[in-house]
């Protein structure tokens, strides 16, 4: 990894040449395409001016493709418009409404700019509404305090929040009784590696339903992409709070929280503002790509290329058990199982040089750029790169 100027290498973790490709041995070619300068459609060009075919995707961000041309039309009118003002543009209420419209349970909805912050505004309204603090979560969150036990949290924001267990009823029910008329919030990424069962779902609606607390689902990978509306449709479960983000905007920075009118008019009990949460390219972006979704019924595509994809992946674990142990996901959003780090780096290393971005880890997303011949080169790409590391 070349030396930067941004601590880090960049300012998005998940985008490191050592998260995307793992970290290079000492003396290693380390020709992994660490920067780029352009994407397209399911296609990006690194700095070397090399083409690949990604499944990335702006790590689950983008699922129209990178620049669609109708969500890109609608950010240049945004520009031409003057992107912000001093009034709230006439765009976040048109939004509002349009996602609520297809997305009912989404009675009220307030935007952010990334998922964390949209996250933590789910909880601080749970808070809100409850009276209570304390919080339970599933899944990643984001960065933020109210959820992450790295150095630099304090001890007594720490202390207010558990891990629940994906999947595991029991664990789930036992853990919210526990926390009982303290807990404010359970906040749950529906899809963990694996969909979520019957059983568990019902048991946290009910659960929290008993002790009195707020359901979340962050969907910031799963809305737009399992369905519109996420999880919560595709399961039939009715969350109090759902978070949007990612795709939401097909790239252009936007999050956003709604649900229940009751919780959300918690908003002024509390402060929850961003000056540029109002900024109109990606809330045009937003509506431009809500309409693409529904006219191209976007994620039946993702659907049924992801199923091939899927599908392939399997094929491709049953030819080479001693490098690929099993395959995670669903076909939205999925990865292989490495039998070694080592190995799961060479793969991403020989897809890379052979033009395919493929991550090691959780997840890989197809697009709605992404066809059957696509996914079918790809999978003879990751066939030939594990017959060369196996
Ligand atoms: C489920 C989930 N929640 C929250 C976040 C945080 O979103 P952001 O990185 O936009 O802050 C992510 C990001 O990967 C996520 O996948």
């Amino acid at each position: 990894m070349s030396d930067s100027r941004v601590p880090g290498f960049t300012s998005t973790g998940s985008k490191r040449p050592d998260a995307l490709f793992g970290g290079a041995e000492p003396g290693e070619d380390a020709s992994v395409p660490e920067r780029m300068v352009r994407a397209s459609g399911c296609r990006v060009w690194d700095a070397q001016g090399r083409e690949y075919v990604d499944y990335v995707m702006a790590l689950g961000a983008v699922a129209l493709g990178y620049g669609h041309p109708d969500v890109n039309r609608a950010a240049e009118q945004a520009i031409a418009a003057g992107v912000v003002g001093p009034l709230p543009p006439v765009l976040e209420e048109e939004l509002a409404e349009a996602l609520s419209r297809r997305i009912p349970w989404l009675e009220r909805v307030r935007f952010l700019k990334t998922g964390a912050e949209a996250v933590a505004a789910a909880v601080r309204l749970a808070r809100v509404a409850t009276g209570r603090e304390r919080a339970l979560g599933c899944g990643y969150h984001g960065w933020l305090d109210w959820c992450q036990g790295t150095e630099g949290v304090p001890a007594a924001t720490r202390a207010l929040y558990g891990e629940l267990p994906f999947n595991d009823p029991d664990g789930t029910r036992q853990l919210i009784r526990e926390a009982g008329d303290r807990l404010a919030v359970v906040v749950v990424e529906p899809v963990v590696v694996v969909e979520p069962t019957r059983q568990w779902l019902d048991v946290l609606r009910a659960e929290t339903e008993r002790v009195g607390a707020v359901l979340v689902f962050d969907e910031i990978k799963t809305a737009f992409r399992l369905g519109v509306g996420g999880a919560a449709e595709r399961y039939g479960v009715r969350p109090d709070l759902v978070v949007l983000g990612k795709a939401l905007a097909n790239g252009f920075p936007l999050a956003a929280v709604g649900g229940r009118a009751a919780v959300m008019a918690g908003v002024s009990r509390t402060w929850i503002s961003s000056t540029l949460a109002t900024e109109s390219v990606a809330l045009a972006a937003a509506k431009a790509t809500l309409e693409v979704m529904e006219r191209a019924d976007v994620c039946a595509h993702l659907h049924r290329v992801g199923t091939r994809l899927l599908h392939g992946l399997h094929r491709l674990q049953r030819q080479h058990p001693d490098v690929v142990t099993g395959v995670g996901g669903i076909a939205e959003m999925c990865f292989l199982h490495f039998a070694a780090e080592h190995l799961s780096r060479d793969v991403a290393r020989g897809c890379a040089a052979r033009g395919v971005l493929f991550k090691r880890t959780a997840y890989n997303f197809v697009s709605l750029a992404h066809d059957d011949a696509t996914v079918d080169r790809t999978l003879d790409t990751l066939a030939e790169t594990l017959g060369a590391v196996g």
